[in-house]
């Protein structure tokens, strides 16, 4: 098998004074992933759910590669790429690009999917919401969730009404998305959504899980001919 599948960061920090964003953040952001893509988090599957013993080891590792900042008074970046274009991605063949900025609108994060252009490969995170920052989303899922995406995970609705199907047979359907701290069972489509996933809009504190549908579809990209597979060498 891969084994744990090692990924190297390049953290771009877009910043009127990039220091804004702290060594201290960053390692906490890190933290955040390297526990969250182990299920070693410490948060806790209610017991009774239906989902009780479905939160998985995906076997991910994150190890920071170099941290670049950079003074930009410009905020508001938007997500029409154009921090990739300012600060473009290091050899996003071998490593995962992440940009800390201030989007704006509200924006938490966003990402690429695999397979597309390498020039706006990667991930681009709200200064507020990277690592720990306190607040709703204050526990770095936001990252946990974007590189969900980077690995092809879609949203665990499908971003469509019951039918539509996010391509992982163990994560049941969904009506739409749920926000804020759902009580157990939120039922849209007969079953209860998976509320605690990290592919659901629920707050940090109340996403916790992959399952291992997503763990064998975040890995499938690394086998032979897989769209990430370069990152292995
Ligand atoms: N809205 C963003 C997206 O769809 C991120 C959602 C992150 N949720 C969170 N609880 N941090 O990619
Ligand atoms: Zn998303
Ligand atoms: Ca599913």
């Amino acid at each position: 098998g891969l084994g744990i599948i090692n990924i190297p960061v390049y953290i771009h920090i877009v910043y009127p004074n990039a220091n804004t964003i702290s060594d201290a953040q960053v390692n906490s952001q890190m933290a955040t992933l390297n526990s969250d893509f182990r299920d070693i988090n410490t948060d806790q599957l209610p017991s009774g759910t239906t989902f009780a013993n479905d939160a998985t080891d995906a076997g991910f590792s994150f190890s920071v590669a170099g941290v670049f900042r950079h003074n930009d008074s410009r905020s508001s970046w938007g997500t029409n790429d154009a921090i990739k274009a300012a600060y473009p991605p290091i050899t996003p063949s071998t490593h995962m690009n992440i940009w800390v900025c201030e989007i704006g609108g509200g924006i938490l994060g966003y990402a690429q999917f695999p397979g597309g252009s390498p020039a706006t490969d990667g991930i681009v995170l709200g200064g507020d919401f990277f690592g720990n920052t306190g607040g709703n989303y204050g526990l770095g899922r936001t990252a946990t969730h974007e590189v969900g995406h980077y690995l092809n995970l879609r949203h665990i609705w499908g971003d469509g009404r019951c039918r539509q199907d996010d391509f992982v047979a163990d994560t049941p359907v969904s009506g739409a998305s749920n926000g804020g701290c759902p009580t157990y069972p939120n039922v849209d489509c007969k079953t209860p959504d998976m509320t605690m996933n990290y592919m659901d809009y629920t707050y940090d504190a109340c996403m916790y899980m992959f399952t291992d549908g997503q763990r064998n579809r975040m890995r499938a990209l690394f086998a032979n001919g897989g769209a990430r597979s370069s990152m292995l060498n």
